[in-house]
């Protein structure tokens, strides 16, 4: 007789919070077999030593789909959230995925990011504050400041054009939305990757083209160096997706964190050195990334004291990890003072995210920026009424209303 498998808990009981039957499995079962939303069974992780061991361990293979490890294996989808499309670097293991890290690393370094996008950075946030303060009141803190930064700068970054910001950010909002079917969510994909195909053919007619997908072109021929248009096109949508969605659901739920625990804000605005630490302990504690990543064993291996067999699923909830009580002290309470050395809001390891400093650099430029220039703002409705995306594969307001 087949056991009925615990289905993956997803439902929030609190808006800011995981769901708490984590608290359970992370004490009592940290390693559990499970029925993941996708259908598909496999182990779920909830404590952050263990998701920290799956994350480094080359036995653990981003490769979902069968390509050249289980002779035999079908392959799978990713368990939760994602939409797989199966050949950009995100899902490739080394030799493939090192290639790709190490042509864009230094791209994406501090000193790049510092030189490259802080100018633009700053002049944006300028124009999007200035145009919020404006305009009518209340106004939706979403439409106002936290989609339209992250857009414009991996507009800027990869050389897209502005004025697409809208259509490739509806497309990622449906591919990224598990309330969505797969024949919707496959339809956003498809469109990204038309529209970057599209993209790179105009970019490869201009030698005059700007940003990162030319960069990548006019380099095209240097060792290591990309040379297929499906390549960079595999590239520009992973960074397309990767790059937007993600900080936009961070900068409307850190400010909603901020507007709601009233110590915090007033420790943030005090102090500009606040800055830093701060944002890196709204990343471990809102964990937007709120179904975790999947891995698949390439070969039988012991993590925690639980077997894992080859070509099993795992799944590391960083949200459950990243409240892990072994880990950080009174995890569950945002305290913009905590020291700590690392956190999986990012993931870890080989595929730790590539932008992470970008992501930064925005957080760290709109959070402070918006409080100086509004030191009056507040939640313009009870906030049990702030619609919370709680479908979305980065978890986040819909809406934030503010007013001033
Ligand atoms: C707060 C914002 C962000 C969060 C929370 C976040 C989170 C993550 C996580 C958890 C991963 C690891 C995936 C895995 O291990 O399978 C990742 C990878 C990645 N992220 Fe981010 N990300 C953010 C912003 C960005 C930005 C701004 C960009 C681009 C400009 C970006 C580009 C990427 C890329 C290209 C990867 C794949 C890296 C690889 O596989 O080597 N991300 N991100």
């Amino acid at each position: 007789m087949t056991a009925i498998l615990p289905e993956m808990p997803i439902e929030r009981q609190t808006p800011l919070d995981p769901p708490t039957a984590y608290h359970e499995l992370r004490e009592d079962l940290p390693i559990v077999r499970m029925r993941f939303p996708s259908g598909q069974e496999g182990w779920l992780v909830t404590r952050f030593d263990e998701g920290s061991q799956v994350f480094s361990d080359p036995r653990m293979s981003s490769t979902l789909r069968s390509r050249h490890d289980i002779p035999g294996e079908e392959g799978v989808e990713p368990a939760v959230g994602l939409v797989s499309f199966g050949t950009t670097f995100v899902e490739m293991d080394a030799p493939d995925h090192t290639a790709y890290r190490r042509l864009l690393a230094g791209k994406f370094s501090p000193k790049a990011v510092g030189l490259r996008l802080q100018p633009f950075i700053d002049r944006i946030v300028t124009e999007q504050l200035d145009a919020m303060a404006a305009g009518p009141r209340p106004v939706d803190f979403v439409q106002a400041m936290s989609m339209p930064i992250p857009c414009l700068v991996i507009c800027e970054l990869l050389g897209v054009p502005a004025r697409d910001r809208h259509d490739f950010h509806s497309a990622t909002d449906v591919m990224m939305d598990t309330s969505k079917s797969k024949a919707q969510r496959d339809a956003g994909s498809s469109w990204l990757v038309d529209y970057v195909t599209g993209l790179v053919a105009l970019k490869r007619r201009d030698p005059h083209a700007e940003g990162l997908l030319a960069e990548l072109i006019r380099s095209s021929g240097e060792e290591g160096s990309i040379v297929t248009d499906q390549d960079l096109v595999s590239v520009g949508v992973l960074l397309l997706f990767a790059g937007h969605d993600t900080t936009m659901a961070m900068l409307g739920l850190s400010t909603l964190t901020l507007l709601t625990h009233p110590d915090q804000r007033a420790r943030f605005v005090s102090d500009p050195a606040m800055v830093g630490p701060a944002v890196e302990e709204l990343l471990r504690y809102l964990t937007i990334v709120q179904f975790g990543l999947s891995r698949r064993a390439t070969e039988d291996l012991e993590l925690g004291g639980q077997h894992i067999t080859a070509g099993e699923l795992v799944v590391v909830s960083m949200a459950a990890a990243n409240r892990d009580p072994r880990a950080f002290a009174n995890p569950d309470v945002p305290d913009l003072d905590r020291k700590m050395a690392r956190h999986l809001a990012f993931g870890y390891g080989v595929h730790q995210c590539l932008g992470q400093n970008v992501a930064r650099a925005e957080l760290r430029t709109v959070l402070p920026r918006v409080f100086e220039q509004f030191p009056n703002l507040r939640l313009a409705v009870p906030q049990d009424e702030v619609p919370m995306d709680v479908h979305g594969t980065n978890y986040g307001v819909k809406k934030l209303m503010v007013t001033w």
